[in-house]
């Protein structure tokens, strides 16, 4: 199988970032990488609170600063400004969405087998407290839009389903869901949707309130290159005022979104930095660093697909042109636990100076491949040419 031509890469770009040059780094899907240019800008904001903590923090700059902000991130994603709230990530936003949902004892919230598996626990942690129940509906891998919504649609079960998570774009299979018609299949029987799009800012076109959930939520420091800590929270009118802040602070009484984001004395400047991660997508041109990502991880999976022995029908299709995240199946045997995943992607960090993303799924393994505007051709050609044998020491 021929890997194909790659994207021609984006001149400059690399020097945009900070990455230390003996690796690698095929993982921007997990945290993310800040470009120098934000990191610069958060180290000023930082600078400005030293000189004077005081007339940063007291009203009414900063709540100013922050309204501001949000209004600039929800009109890029295409969110309403005054019916989104910055938060710190989407693990603090689902803590703060299942508290708000006020569920009660025999409710029942449904996933999906592809979900983030620290927004499982939070729902598993709430269940316990209030007598609740979490389902999940398996998807398979290679599910058509259609099939995906039929299956969840069949799993909903009206009067009992509270609320139903589903992801954008999923984190161990780097699938794109139909969210908008999944919503409309909620809706039609009053459930609530809370749909995770933590790696869709940035990456994915988006105009979240024509997607029709009661939650979104989106992390900015993944694939908008703002600094950690900085995530859009979504919120259908509906449910507005009923958004109970996981933390009370001094704008409690200002209820959404303002309550939810101003929570006493934080480090603010990763929000107000973020700007100038949209700022150098901008500059780089958003349409021209979704399309080379994309076709760079299409290229990667490729490459190492065919160094795996792996035929084309064997690498899973994200089922969105510009998703830049991509996997591959494992030979059998390999990493089949999640342990063992963690244990194969530090083999392959610590023996081949590359980072990726392992996890365990549906009872085998899986490399993740991310691409972003910092990567070469020849990052994932080297890794097609040392995985095969580094996989086969393994077994
Ligand atoms: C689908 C999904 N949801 C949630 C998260 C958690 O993001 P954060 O740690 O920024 O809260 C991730 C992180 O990779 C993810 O992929």
């Amino acid at each position: 199988m021929s890997a194909g031509v790659p994207p021609p890469s984006i001149p400059g770009a690399r020097l945009l970032f900070s990455l230390d040059a003996a690796t690698a780094y095929l993982n921007h899907g997990s945290f993310g990488a800040v470009p120098i240019g934000v990191q610069r800008a958060q180290q000023r904001l930082r600078d400005e609170i030293e000189r004077n903590p005081m007339s940063f923090f007291m009203p009414p700059g900063l709540i100013e600063r922050i309204v501001h902000t949000r209004r600039h991130l929800a009109s890029f994603l295409g969110a309403d400004p005054d019916g989104s709230a910055l938060v710190p990530n989407t693990t603090a936003a689902i803590s703060l969405i299942l508290q708000s949902v006020r569920l009660t004892s025999g409710d029942e919230v449904l996933l999906t087998d592809h979900g983030y598996g620290s927004n499982d626990l939070a729902v598993r942690r709430q269940c316990r407290r209030v007598g609740a129940s979490a389902r999940t509906v398996a998807l398979p891998l290679g599910a058509s839009d259609a099939e995906v919504v039929s299956r969840i649609r069949s799993a909903l079960r009206p009067g009992k389903t509270k609320l139903l998570i589903v992801d954008q774009l999923t984190s161990a299979t780097a699938k794109v869901l139909p969210v908008r018609e999944i919503a409309a299949a909620a809706r039609a029987h009053e459930i609530p949707v809370m749909v995770d799009a933590a790696h869709v800012p940035g990456m994915l076109p988006v105009k979240v309130d024509r997607i029709g959930a009661d939650f979104w939520v989106g992390n900015l420091h993944k694939w908008a290159y703002a600094p950690r800590g900085t995530a859009l929270l979504a919120v259908a009118p509906a449910w507005r005022r009923r958004m109970e802040p996981l933390v009370v602070s001094w704008e409690q009484e200002a209820g959404f979104p303002l309550a939810v984001e101003f929570q006493g004395t934080l480090d603010y400047t990763p929000w107000l930095a973020a700007p100038a991660g949209l700022f150098t997508l901008r500059t780089l041109g958003v349409e021209a660093v979704r399309a080379h990502n994309a076709a760079l991880a299409a290229y990667g999976q490729r490459v190492v697909g065919a160094a795996l022995g792996l035929a084309p029908t064997d690498l899973p299709d994200p089922g969105a042109a510009e998703a830049a995240m991509r996997i591959l199946p494992l030979p059998s045997g390999v990493a089949t636990t999640q342990p063992e995943a963690h244990a194969v992607r530090q083999q392959i960090a610590d023996k081949l100076a590359t980072e990726v993303a392992v996890n365990a799924w549906g009872g085998r393994g899986w490399l993740r491949l991310s691409a972003q505007v910092y990567n070469r051709a020849e990052e994932f050609d080297l890794l097609a040419e040392r995985l095969p044998p580094l996989l086969a020491s393994l077994r």
